[in-house]
C-alpha cells in the first residue's frame, strides 16, 4: 500500500520505517530540510534502538524515501499519517497549528482518494476539525477524503518493538471504507507476517487485538491511557513516601500489589518522577480537554503537582544527608528522561540538576546517549565522558535514569573516586545490599526497611 507520513519526529520515523518494513511503500515528509538531508544520507536525528537498521534496510530496498515536498506525500498515497508535533501552549492546551497545516496541504495537493490518519496525540474532536478543514481546502472535486484516529502507544526506547508487537490497535473510523484500508495496512502486523528486526526468531502466537471504534473515542483512549499510566506511577510514588516513613519497602509492596491481575506490576516503579514528551504534556492537555466539557479533573491536576514535587524531595534527602549543599559536588548517573533514549524532554534528572545548581552545588553527570543534549539544555551541568568521572570528587552520586549498564559498574572504583560514598538510587535499580556491603551509604526511594547488613565471615 502507498503510505505517506507527515513529520519525521519519533512518531513519524518509527511509523514510516515500521510500515515500510512490513512491506508498504512509504514516503516520509518533513518541512525541515536539514533533517531530511540527514535522513537521506543514512543518518538519524534521534537515537532509538533498531530504528537506524530499519531505516537503512527499507531505504535500500526502495520502500522508504524522504522528502520536503508535500505534493509527493499527498499525491501518491492512499493513506497519510499525520505525525507532526502538538506542543503544549502556555495554558496546557495542545497547539494544533501543525496538524491544521498538514491537513490543509494534503487537501490542496491530493490527486486521488486519501485517508488521513491522526497519529499524533490530539484532543478529542480534532477529527471533526480535520474533516471541516478538508472540506474547506480540497482543490480537486474528484477526491474523497476520510479521516481516522489511530493513536500510537509506543514507548521511546522500545518504539520499534512496540509498533511491530502492539498490545492492541485502536482504529477510530467514520466509515467501513476507512476501516478496510487500515485493516489492510496493518494486516502484516496483526497476523505477524513480517521478519521481525528486534527478535529475528520471534513467533507471534496470537493475533493482535484490534479495537474498531468511533473517532472521538479513539482520540480519548490515547489521553486516558497515558493519564492512567502517569497516575499509576504517581500512586506508587505516594506509597513509596509512606513506606519510607513507616519502615516498609516499596519494592515488596508493589510486588504484592502487582501480583493482583487486576492491577499488574508494570508502571509501579517509584522514583524521581515521570518525564518525557508525553506524560507531562498529555496530562495537562487532558485536564484542558475535560475543562472544555465542564469536568474539573482535579485527580489529574494532583498527579501533575505531585510529580513536579519529586525532584525537590530528592534535594531534601540530599540536604538531610549532606547538610549544606552549596559548594558540594554531586554526580548524576543518567540524564535522559528514561533509559534507551537520548531524549531529555522534561527529564527528571535535568530538573534535579537545575535545583541542585540553584542551591550552589557543582553538578556533573553522565549518560550513555543524552550527554550532549543535556549539556545544551543545562550548560552549567558538567557532562562527563563516563560514570567514573561523574563520581570523581563527588559527595553524593544520584542514579537518575536506570540504564542497565549502571547495574554492572565497577562500584569499588566508583567509590574510590568519591569524597563520600553516598549513593542515592533514584530509581531503586541497584543492588542495595551489595552496595552497602561495599561500604556505600545507600539511599533509595520508599525503602524504609534498612538494608541487610553484610554477612560476617567467621
Ligand atoms: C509513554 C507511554 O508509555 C506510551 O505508551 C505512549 O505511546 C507514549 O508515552 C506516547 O504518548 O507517545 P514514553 O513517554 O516513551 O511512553 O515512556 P514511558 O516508558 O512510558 O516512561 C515515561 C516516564 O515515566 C519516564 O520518565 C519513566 O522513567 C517514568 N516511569 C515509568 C516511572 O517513573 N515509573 C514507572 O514504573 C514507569
Amino acid at each position: 500500500m502507498r503510505v505517506s507520513v507527515i513529520g519525521t519526529g519519533y512518531v513519524g520515523l518509527v511509523t514510516g520505517a515500521c510500515l515500510a518494513a512490513v512491506g508498504h511503500d512509504v514516503v516520509a515528509m518533513d518541512d525541515n530540510p536539514a533533517k531530511i538531508a540527514v535522513l537521506r544520507q543514512g543518518g538519524l536525528p534521534i537515537y532509538e534502538p533498531h530504528l537506524a537498521e530499519l531505516v537503512a534496510q527499507t531505504t535500500r530496498a526502495g520502500r522508504l524515501r524522504f522528502t520536503t515536498d508535500v505534493t509527493e506525500a499527498a499525491q501518491d498515497a492512499a493513506v497519510s499519517f499525520i505525525c507532526v508535533n502538538t506542543p503544549p501552549r502556555p495554558d496546557g492546551d495542545a497547539d494544533l497549528r501543525y496538524v491544521e497545516l498538514a491537513t490543509r496541504r494534503l487537501a490542496e495537493h491530493a490527486t486521488g482518494d486519501l485517508l488521513l490518519v491522526e497519529k499524533s496525540t490530539v484532543p478529542v474532536q480534532t477529527g471533526q476539525w480535520i474533516q471541516k478543514t478538508l472540506a474547506l481546502y480540497a482543490k480537486r472535486p474528484g477526491c474523497t477524503f476520510d479521516v481516522a484516529s489511530n493513536p500510537e502507544f509506543t514507548r521511546e526506547g522500545m518504539a520499534v518493538e512496540d509498533f511491530l508487537h502492539p498490545d492492541r490497535l485502536v482504529l477510530g473510523v467514520a466509515n467501513p471504507r476507512a476501516e478496510a484500508l487500515l485493516r489492510e495496512l496493518y494486516a502484516p502486523i496483526v497476523e505477524g507476517r513480517f521478519a521481525c528486526p528486534v527478535h529475528p526468531d520471534c513467533r507471534v502466537d496470537r493475533a493482535v487485538p484490534v479495537l474498531v471504534t468511533d473517532l472521538a473515542s479513539a482520540e480519548l483512549i490515547k489521553h486516558a491511557a497515558n493519564s492512567f499510566l502517569a497516575l499509576k506511577i504517581t500512586f506508587a510514588n505516594a506509597v513509596a513516601d509512606v513506606c519510607e516513613a513507616a519502615g516498609a519497602d516499596i519494592l515488596e509492596v508493589v510486588k504484592g500489589v502487582g501480583l493482583d491481575k487486576r492491577i499488574g506490576r508494570a508502571f509501579l516503579n517509584a522514583g524521581l518522577g515521570f518525564g518525557g514528551s508525553c506524560f507531562p504534556k498529555d496530562l495537562r492537555a487532558f485536564v484542558k480537554i475535560a475543562e472544555r466539557t465542564g469536568y474539573d479533573f482535579t485527580l489529574l491536576k494532583e498527579v501533575t503537582r505531585l510529580n513536579a514535587a519529586r525532584q525537590a524531595q530528592v534535594v531534601e534527602k540530599l540536604r538531610r544527608a549532606l547538610w549544606i549543599l552549596e559548594g558540594k559536588r554531586i554526580g548524576l548517573l543518567g540524564l535522559a528522561f528514561k533509559p534507551h533514549t537520548d531524549d531529555i524532554r522534561e527529564a527528571p534528572a535535568l530538573a534535579l540538576a537545575q535545583r541542585l545548581l540553584a542551591e550552589g552545588a557543582t553538578v556533573q553527570g553522565y549518560d550513555p546517549q543524552a550527554g550532549a543534549k543535556a549539556h545544551e539544555a543545562v550548560p552549567a551541568l558538567t557532562v562527563c565522558p563516563d560514570p567514573y568521572t561523574a563520581a570523581q570528587g563527588a559527595e553524593a552520586l544520584v542514579l537518575c535514569t536506570e540504564w542497565p549498564e549502571f547495574a554492572t559498574l565497577d562500584f569499588a572504583r566508583l567509590k574510590a573516586g568519591m569524597v563520600r560514598p553516598l549513593l542515592l538510587d533514584g530509581r531503586n535499580a541497584l543492588d542495595r545490599d551489595a552496595l552497602t556491603a561495599l561500604g556505600f551509604e545507600v539511599l533509595g526511594i520508599g525503602r524504609g526497611r534498612p538494608p541487610v547488613p553484610p554477612a560476617r565471615t567467621p
